[in-house]
């Protein structure tokens, strides 16, 4: 059985390291997974004032989607030592409204990638404190905190040989974790 994997990548911009890395990690995936971005630009700052019946569309896109995915894979970059506010608003819309949270016993992992040398740990383990909340299973090994990510892709967007061999193994990882926590 293939099972759906919803990817939020934590940065918005177009060039974004996170996001190719994100779109590498769907081609080395195994063929039980299939990974698919969730776009999170377009929802509106969580507020419970314009959460009403109906929600907002962008809101119910996103729900919806994570929703009917099996697991979730957060890669992300670290603003200013924690989750960047565009990720953390997606897991304040999923969560809500309360006790109908979209990410409830979903197996996850978190990836993240910073041109800094502390490669996003920050924000990964900021992330992973929410997770708990959320009753989010996380991946622990292989930790995946990869610094001095401008130079992962080359001019021509070919990835670094030495980086593609980690994700591969975080991913193979992440697809027997996944294969675990669903079989119970
Ligand atoms: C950053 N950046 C950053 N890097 C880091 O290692 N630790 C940090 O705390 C921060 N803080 C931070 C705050 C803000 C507001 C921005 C815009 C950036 C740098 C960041 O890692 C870099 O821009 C990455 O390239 C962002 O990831 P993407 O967009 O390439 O995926």
């Amino acid at each position: 059985k293939i099972h759906n994997v919803a990817v939020l990548v934590g940065s918005l911009r177009k060039a974004s390291i996170n996001r190719k890395l994100a779109l590498a990690l769907a081609e080395l995936a195994p063929p039980s997974l299939q990974l698919d971005i969730v776009e999170i630009g377009d929802l509106p700052l969580y507020n419970e004032d314009i959460d009403v019946n109906p929600a907002p569309l962008p809101y119910s896109r996103f729900r919806q989607q994570v929703n009917s995915a099996d697991a979730l894979l957060f890669v992300t970059p670290e603003y200013n030592r924690s989750v960047p506010a565009p990720l953390k608003n997606a897991i304040d819309v999923g969560s809500r409204p309360y006790g109908q949270s979209v990410f409830s016993g979903k197996p996850g992992a978190v990836l993240s990638a910073s041109p800094g040398a502390v490669g996003g740990f920050g924000a990964n383990h900021h992330l992973r404190q929410s997770l708990v909340f959320l009753d989010v299973p996380v991946l622990q090994q292989p930790e995946a905190y990869l610094g001095g990510a401008g130079s992962f892709f080359d001019e021509q967007g070919k990835l670094n040989d030495g980086v593609r061999g980690f994700l591969q193994k975080f991913i193979d990882a992440y697809a027997l974790w996944v294969e675990r926590q669903i079989k119970g």
